[in-house]
């Protein structure tokens, strides 16, 4: 791991919102699991260094899923017909309820896993089920196939029938603490992350347990936010007290600042949500094809972005019915331009760089210095032959990555490299 070495091609990587980097035949450097950059030619005192040359093939950074349900991944592309509400009633909590079978979670967390290593994404913030055996058992997975992830044991007390239901705020805090001690230090690429589902789950008592288990843990959070307009109704009457949806989570300190925390979906957030969203440092994982799929909206990213928020890309799987974070940079744009002629003329539909960097580096920030190849940036790289889709046409190296954004596919995947490490 500590030997230095390179790989060269179409390099393609974002260093802010507004730009795309490219390197034509350049060569990103690899040490110690780090980018030290990305080069033209390589510099004089790295000539000895073995580079693997991947031709005409492009070069990104592995892209970030910020928000994932693992369980969900089986019935994906199934009964998309309803509102979330109605959704997670019929077809999402029948389907987390067989995860109480832990040989069943194994066959079933091995097709996520092994459909994520083949695809374009390298890391992937994960919601498992509330069973504590079973979110072991995808962590012991995600460890094997060398991918990174945070991985969430689901805590729910409340508003959930009885075969998904635990069974009181103590008993919820209590398999966390249980799973927690389990798998402490068992992983190298693994973290846990703490994961009240959403407030209709989780009751006040459950919640401030669950603020001393992340107090006592130093645990990061993810959560859903905002997502749907009957949901946050439900919210506004469960917790009447509270100043907005956001704001049921603060108060537990669940809500960014001294612990990071990503909320998915953000779609219906008032002005106060997301100044208490800009003021924490909250990243939003945005989903588009889940909120189109659950008729849940269209969320205003051209705000997030001019308030400067954090903002990364999620599959939401089973919302959504690809884990590919590609096909989310695709989605992206096609939402922002319908809410830019529908709802605002003043939004800036998205463009190319600007789903480019959410789906790197945006996203990548939550793991710290990752989805870029600046230097120090973690190396995660991902090489896709497009060269498919540039046969009988003259196109630019970004004209290709445009095309590789919405045309490729798994099949076009050919090497991936996480921490430095090649996985295939
Ligand atoms: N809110 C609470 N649970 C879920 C879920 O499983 N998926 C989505 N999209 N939203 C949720
Ligand atoms: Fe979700």
């Amino acid at each position: 791991m500590d030997e230095i070495f390179g790989i060269k091609g179409q390099i393609c990587f974002s260093k802010d919102l507004e730009h795309l980097e490219i390197a034509e035949n350049g060569i990103v450097l690899c040490s110690r699991g780090k980018s030290l950059g990305v080069f033209e030619k390589l510099p004089e005192a790295y000539a000895h260094v073995p580079v693997k040359d991947y031709k005409d093939a492009l070069i990104i950074p592995g892209l970030i899923d910020l928000h994932v349900h693992a369980p969900q991944f089986v019935f994906r592309a199934l009964g998309l017909d309803m509102e979330l509400l109605e959704w997670l009633d019929v077809n999402t909590f029948p389907q987390e309820a067989k995860y109480a079978d832990p040989a069943y979670a194994k066959e079933a967390y091995s097709l996520i896993v092994e459909d994520m290593l083949k695809g374009p994404n390298t890391r992937a913030v994960m919601f498992a089920t509330l069973h504590g055996e079973s979110a072991e058992v995808l962590m012991d997975l995600v460890e094997q196939s060398g991918l990174v992830a945070y991985v969430g044991k689901v805590n729910m007390d409340r508003n959930a029938p009885d075969y998904l239901c635990e069974e009181s705020a103590e008993a919820s805090a209590k398999a966390t603490v249980a799973w927690l001690t389990r798998t402490k230090g068992k992983y190298q690429h693994v973290k846990p992350i703490l994961t009240p589902r959403f407030i209709p789950s989780c009751s006040d008592q459950l919640m401030q347990k669950l603020q001393e288990i992340q107090e006592t843990w130093d645990l990061p959070v993810q959560s859903h936010l905002s997502e749907n307009i009957s949901e946050i109704q439900w919210v506004h009457e469960l917790c009447p007290d509270t100043s907005c949806y956001g704001d049921a989570y603060a108060r537990y300190g669940m809500f960014g600042g001294r612990y990071p925390s990503i909320m998915a979906h953000c779609v219906h957030c008032p002005e106060n949500e997301l100044d208490m969203i800009k003021n924490n440092g909250v990243y939003i994982a945005h989903c588009p094809q889940s909120n189109t799929n659950l008729s849940s909206g269209m969320a205003p990213v051209r705000k997030f972005l001019d308030m400067g928020l954090n903002v990364g890309l999620g599959s939401d799987v089973a919302g959504g019915y690809t884990t590919s974070i590609l096909r989310a940079m695709a989605d992206a744009i096609g939402v922002s331009k319908l809410y830019w002629r529908t709802v605002d003329a003043s939004a800036k539909p998205l463009c190319l760089e600007e789903v480019f960097y959410l789906g790197t580096k945006g996203g990548g920030a939550f793991f710290g210095k990752v989805g870029s190849f600046e230097k120090d940036y973690e190396f995660d790289a991902v090489v896709i032959d497009d060269s498919q889709y540039h046969k009988c046409i003259d196109l630019s190296v970004k004209q290709r990555l445009e095309r590789a954004i919405y045309l490729s596919d798994d099949r076009h995947i050919c090497a991936k490299y996480v921490q430095g490490r090649q996985l295939f």
